[in-house]
């Protein structure tokens, strides 16, 4: 499919030489596809000395990664530049935690600690259910988005759109009002930040407060649950068969914490990437709008395009070879999702947007494989389904506004928006 209509769009440009590459560099923030591009061809496993990382770059040493738990420990490894421990004044406030012991649960740990956390969450969020439940109250608040700016012929999809849908949800899993869900936000910002590493000082000290006041709000709703019974989430991590042993106060905060984060940003991003492909590619709109049963590739394809989530880290656990590097134990290995799932060698012209890519013959990474394998994608699909069955019925012509260009997610391993301002017709419809 061509995208003539690319304006705003990343340029494709390949750079000097691959050990001069930083993806910390403004150029590679704005736009990271040349970077990864030589990388894989040149370096495909590849030391990032500003990150004391390595760089794991084709599809299918990230799939080796993924699939082979035993040999690298998620322990440690999540973030690029691990804030808290950088700054003293962070762990500082962070040794007034209640839940201490810290535990570490998910995406933080490894089988067999991760393999009963992660049954526990299946069972408490039971995406199934909790679509059933709640999927026509989120199509009920995407079009009451919509009813704000549908008059204005234009909107800022990031603050009037992105965000607001997965807020919904996490509203309806946490059973929160919307101003507590906008208090929850702004924690899960600067988690997110800090995680992400590579922030300044100030948004590690505000992430190491708010883990404190979570902390405290995950524990009141505990307090009541027990009390007065709750069947939101919080209830139902509580709620653990006679059979299998109760979570700790520390083991249910952390688990909250990391599906607050995992339900928000990755899905406000691909939610911002899914209009931003509609506002730029010619003819898309009125294809899907026209053939809707294109909708779920189209999905799969923004996924692949653009990965929200670019990277996920690793620490090997013995000696091992990767793509015919040998590695000592203890190294760091950016798992680079969002260069795997461009990775020629299994994506025909995979720089491109493709709306007729078969997207069953190379499932993309983008929701990571394996043990860790995102626990909510099925949300986060179903969330993007609605997003684009009501945008695409009550806003037509969406087009990038002139008047202000996007401003890409500042945050290191992220695919997204800042701001996207979106034009459309009025009373088009
Ligand atoms: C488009 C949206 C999303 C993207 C791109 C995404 C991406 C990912 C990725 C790449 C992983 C694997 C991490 C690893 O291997 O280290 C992951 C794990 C996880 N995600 Fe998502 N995610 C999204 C939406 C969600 C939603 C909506 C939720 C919850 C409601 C969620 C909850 C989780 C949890 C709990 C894990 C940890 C699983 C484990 O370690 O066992 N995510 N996600």
């Amino acid at each position: 499919m061509s995208d003539t209509k690319s304006d705003g769009k990343c340029p494709f440009t390949a750079t000097s030489h691959v050990d001069g590459i930083s993806l910390l560099s403004a150029e590679s923030r704005a736009c990271p596809y040349a970077a990864y591009s030589q990388i894989r061809a040149e370096d495909p496993v590849h030391f990032l000395p500003d990150q004391n990382i390595w760089m794991v770059s084709r599809y299918d040493d990230v799939d080796f990664v993924l699939s082979n738990p035993e040999k690298f420990t998620s322990k440690e490894a999540l973030s690029s530049g691990n804030a808290f421990r950088d700054f003293p004044e962070a762990l500082d406030i962070l040794s007034r935690s209640k839940a201490i012991p810290r535990q570490r649960t998910l995406i933080l740990a490894d089988p067999p600690v991760q393999t009963f956390h992660r049954k526990v969450v299946q069972r408490a969020l039971a995406p199934g259910k909790t679509l059933r439940a709640f999927g026509p109250t989120i199509e009920e608040r995407v079009n009451g988005f919509i009813d704000r700016f549908v008059d204005a012929g234009q909107f800022e999809c990031v603050s009037q759109f992105s965000i607001p849908l997965p807020m919904a949800l996490v509203s309806m899993i946490f059973d929160v009002d919307e101003e507590q869900v906008y208090r929850m936000k702004g924690w899960s910002d600067n988690f997110f930040a800090a995680l992400t590493g590579h922030v300044a000082k100030q948004t590690v000290i505000d992430a190491a407060v708010d883990t404190l006041v979570f902390e405290e709000f995950v524990l009141e709703r505990m307090q009541k649950a027990r009390t007065e019974g709750s069947d939101c989430f919080i209830g139902k991590l509580l709620d653990q068969p006679e059979d299998e042993p109760p979570l700790t106060d520390a083991e249910v905060i952390n688990i909250c914490s990391q599906v607050l984060v995992g339900g928000n940003e990755s899905t406000i991003n691909f939610i911002s990437n899914l209009v931003h492909t509609i506002a730029t590619t010619d003819g898309l709109e009125n294809r899907l709008r026209e053939n809707p049963e294109l909708i779920p590739n189209f999905l799969e394809e923004s996924l692949r395009h653009e990965t929200p989530l670019q990277a996920m880290y690793r620490i090997t656990l013995e000696p091992v070879q990767i793509g015919g590097v040998d590695l000592p134990a203890g190294a760091k290995l950016m798992l680079n999702f969002g260069s795997a799932n461009r990775d020629e060698t299994h994506y025909v012209s995979g720089e491109d947007f493709d709306l007729d890519r078969d997207n069953r013959e190379t499932l993309h990474l983008a929701f990571g494989r394996g043990i860790h394998a995102c626990a909510g994608q099925t949300i986060a699909r179903r969330e993007g389904m609605i997003a684009l069955k009501v945008l695409l019925h009550r806003l037509k012509n969406l087009r990038l506004a002139d008047d202000v260009q996007p401003e890409p997610a500042p945050l290191f391993g992220v695919r997204g928006f800042k701001t996207l301002n979106i034009a459309f017709d009025v009373n088009a419809t």
